[in-house]
């Protein structure tokens, strides 16, 4: 891809940040009263607020431009059409077909892909029916009251994240993710489940992950344990890409839910990887947290750049990372329902853009994927917010929020909620100066000694930057447009970054060296030829066991 101009439009944004930082955010407010107007942007009820971030109309204009030299608008289209620009994989990348909700075909080798989708999502919402209604049961006739996912990375952390996020639609069987291969996940999942009634789904788009085969096979012994190997086809379901392997596990035809290698691990959750939050809200719903995602991908497609939610929150956080040199963010959800989500945009983040050689496989000449962590507000305040306000690292904060909470009976908890989730982001940007921290205490009747002695403990910088993304609430089709404007968002950076989104080489040197590791760890085989770090770590290891 052509990217004439884009060392350019970099140099000036360098030069732009040079000459504006530090930006009295406070001033910035008082002098510009159009300054929110500015600085957010409107989807419906969701809001896109960036105005308490260092940034001006040049600076927009010069991200703007960025973005055009790096081609972003070319490489989106590129996307939708189903080129095939994962790369170093040779696939298309089309999990917006999968919430593709129109009449409209999308190829992928010259063949409409649509069919096959919407067979899929069919299959899956008689199966899901079928598991809520009690008209498929277990061997012995019980109804399903549980259903246990067995997957890992994107085949986990959508749907768990996702089930939590919509519990207040939840109303089929209880859901439960098992993930780790730490057998105490397995076994505290399993304790006090009842094999008759519980239903396994085993996802993995590839089917050959050792977390989840291993756990398969255990979740398969309790069956026929307790039930009787002829029981097992009755308690098991799978999701996969793989269906050869599939079929070589024994999953009977019927609950087997395919999908396609055009849809990456960490944007599978509208896909069949799907099927647990399907069970758990039912296909109308499910449909509905589809159609959030697609009118999420009609905007990022058609809006125009500068109003564009996913270019500019992507646009946003490149300025951040690489302009102004922060090395993370926070993701913040005022919702305890979206306790999952930092966990979620991690891999989707990290996962996606955490590499270090660009398309061509030179290496990059600036920052890539920024560190992505967070909790929940208003718990984080209490814990790790004392760094955000004061300490060394400036470390941009992305906080959600609903006007409308789920439990109208406790409003007041909501208000304080919200209270809370607005006071941080005025808190980053204000701040408090040293002429402020003492003139409170003053107020307060402490001694002019003390006074002097303290304030400098009670002074905030301030000009710490936050977006606040603002929705009426959390429904199915809201959590569909935010996490498809979080996949944009990666994607957008990942133009600027000029790398490749949507292969995870990085994660395979672990995985081979844990492969021949195990007959070490099993005593099968010493130790010999390793580290002497590893070595010793087996040996110290044998010793207590
Ligand atoms: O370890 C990385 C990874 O390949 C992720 O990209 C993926 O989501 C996860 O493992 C699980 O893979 P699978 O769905 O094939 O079991």
């Amino acid at each position: 891809m052509d990217r004439t101009g884009f060392d350019e439009a970099l140099a000036a944004l360098k030069t732009h940040h040079a000459a504006l930082m530090p930006l009295d955010m406070r001033a910035a407010f008082t002098s510009d009263p159009g300054r929110f107007e500015a600085f957010s942007l409107r989807l419906d009820d969701l809001l896109f607020d960036f105005s308490k971030c260092a940034v001006t109309a040049e600076t927009l204009a010069l991200l703007e431009q960025l973005a055009r030299a790096a081609k972003v608008e070319q490489r989106r289209a590129a996307m939708f059409a189903g080129e095939a620009i994962n790369a170093t994989e040779g696939r298309a990348v089309l999990h917006t077909a999968l919430r593709n909700r129109s009449d409209r075909g999308v190829k992928v080798d010259g063949a409409d892909v649509m069919g096959e989708v919407r067979a899929v999502l069919d299959a899956m919402a008689a199966f899901a029916d079928g598991i809520r209604s009690g008209t498929i049961v277990g061997a012995t006739g019980s109804k399903i009251t549980d259903v246990v996912n067995i997957g890992i990375g994107g085949s986990d952390l959508g749907p768990a994240m996702a089930t939590l996020a919509l519990a207040p639609y939840h109303d089929g069987p209880r859901a439960h993710y098992v993930s780790n291969v730490d057998g105490a996940h397995i076994a505290d999942t399993l304790k006090g489940l009842d094999p008759a009634s519980t239903l396994f789904i085993v996802a993995s788009k590839t089917f050959t992950t050792i977390e989840t085969m291993t756990n398969a096979e255990t979740a398969r012994r309790w069956i026929a344990g307790a039930l009787g190997e002829d029981a097992v086809s009755a308690h098991f379901a799978a999701v996969s890409t793989a269906l050869d392997k599939v079929a070589a596990f024994g999953m009977g035809q019927d609950r087997v839910f395919g999908f396609w290698d055009w849809v990456g691990g960490r944007y599978s959750m509208w896909s069949a990887i799907g099927l647990p939050v399907m069970i758990a809200i039912g296909p109308e719903n499910f449909g509905r947290l589809l159609d959030g995602a697609n009118a999420m991908d009609r905007h990022f497609e058609t809006a125009p750049l500068q109003d564009n939610l996913p270019m500019m929150l992507g646009l946003v956080g490149y300025w951040h990372r690489v302009v102004c040199d922060y090395p993370a963010r926070a993701v913040i959800p005022y919702d305890q329902r979206l306790a999952r989500l930092p966990a979620y945009l991690q891999q989707l983040d990290m996962e996606s853009n955490g590499k270090g050689v660009t398309l061509n496989g030179t290496p990059v000449s600036t920052p890539t994927g920024p560190l992505v962590w967070g909790e929940p507000g208003t718990n984080g305040q209490h814990a790790f917010f004392q760094l955000l306000h004061q300490g060394t690292d400036v470390i941009p904060v992305e906080f959600l929020i609903a006007a409308v909470g789920h439990e109208p009976a406790l409003r007041h908890h909501h208000d304080l909620l919200v209270a809370n989730c607005f006071a941080q982001s005025e808190a980053l940007m204000k701040g408090r100066t040293l002429e402020e921290a003492r003139a409170q205490m003053l107020a307060k009747g402490m001694a002019a000694q003390e006074v002097e002695r303290i304030a400098p403990h009670r002074v905030f910088s301030g000009n710490r930057p936050s977006v606040t993304l603002l929705y009426r609430t959390l429904d199915p089709f809201t959590l569909g447009r935010l996490i498809a404007l979080y996949e944009h968002r990666v994607f957008v950076e990942a133009q600027l970054f000029n790398i490749n989104a949507f292969d995870q080489w990085g994660v395979e040197l672990g995985k081979e060296l844990a492969t021949g590791l195990l007959p070490v760890v099993e005593g099968k085989e010493d130790a010999a030829g390793r580290d002497a770090s590893t070595a010793g770590l087996v040996r110290h290891m044998r010793e207590l066991q």
